[in-house]
């Protein structure tokens, strides 16, 4: 459905009654889940931009050397990386369930020229939970989304799958994050075994954490899904 601040909810909105019966762990899941995405409305409402502009270094490199296409950016948060995306001609589709975070972005975005804004697709939803919207496309990003370990492997399979042939993964997360003692953090092999067999893992790297979001080790991973 389009809006006026031109996000799309629809996946977000059912009519009670129209899903038929839900099992007690699907609700269960789905209290969870809306609890996550309010802590993260409250602490983009906290503060101004909370991870800053800039786009991840790491992800700057990887994308720099590619032609524009289509992207998704999973978990988009404040909109670093889609608005930079969409500043180099990238088509981005951005993706969160927290709608604080998208309404920032597209603040931020109303600042771009009518260009750049009309690359730009916000769209509330849950990786864990909904379908990838727009698909197939060229690039996806994942970064720092760290849903728990029993939603993860299916998500990210399902962000892999939303890949056109010979498309990109590119995740940075952290691996040790020790301010934040209770984060689900991710190993490689977990992400590995989590991807669909079709892709292929060209690239693991460790790296110390960006200091401004606490110390700890970072993992950045490039996968790409074969062409035939
Ligand atoms: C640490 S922030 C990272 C934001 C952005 N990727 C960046 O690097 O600036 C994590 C983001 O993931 C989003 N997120 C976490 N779990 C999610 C889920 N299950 N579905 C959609 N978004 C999710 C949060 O709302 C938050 O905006």
């Amino acid at each position: 459905m389009s809006t006026p601040d031109g996000i799309d909810r629809t996946d977000q909105e059912h009519e009670e009654g129209e899903i038929g019966p839900v099992s007690a762990a699907a609700l269960a899941h789905e209290e969870k889940q809306i609890r996550g995405a309010e802590q993260w409305d409250d602490r983009y409402r906290s503060t101004d931009l909370v991870w800053g502009a800039p786009p991840d270094p790491w992800i700057v490199e990887q994308v720099t050397v590619l032609p524009p296409g289509r992207a998704l950016d999973v978990g988009s948060g404040e909109g670093r990386h889609a608005l930079w995306l969409a500043t180099r001609a990238w088509d981005v589709t951005a993706v969160d369930y927290s709608r604080v975070g998208l309404d920032k972005a597209a603040t931020v975005a109303a600042r771009q020229p009518r260009t750049v804004r009309a690359r730009l697709h916000w769209t509330a939803l849950d990786v864990t939970v909904d379908p990838i919207p727009n698909e197939p496309y060229d690039l996806a990003l994942w970064a720092y989304v760290h849903p728990d370990p029993e939603d993860r492997a299916a998500a990210i399979a399902k962000v892999a799958r939303a890949l056109a042939p010979g498309g990109l993964f590119l995740l940075v997360a952290h691996e040790r994050a020790d301010a934040h003692p209770d984060l689900p953090t991710f190993g490689a092999a977990e992400l590995s075994a989590a991807l669909p067999e079709d892709m292929v893992v060209e690239h693991v790297e460790w790296r110390e954490s960006d200091p401004h979001h606490g110390t700890g080790v970072d993992l950045a991973v490039r996968a790409r899904r074969r062409r035939d």
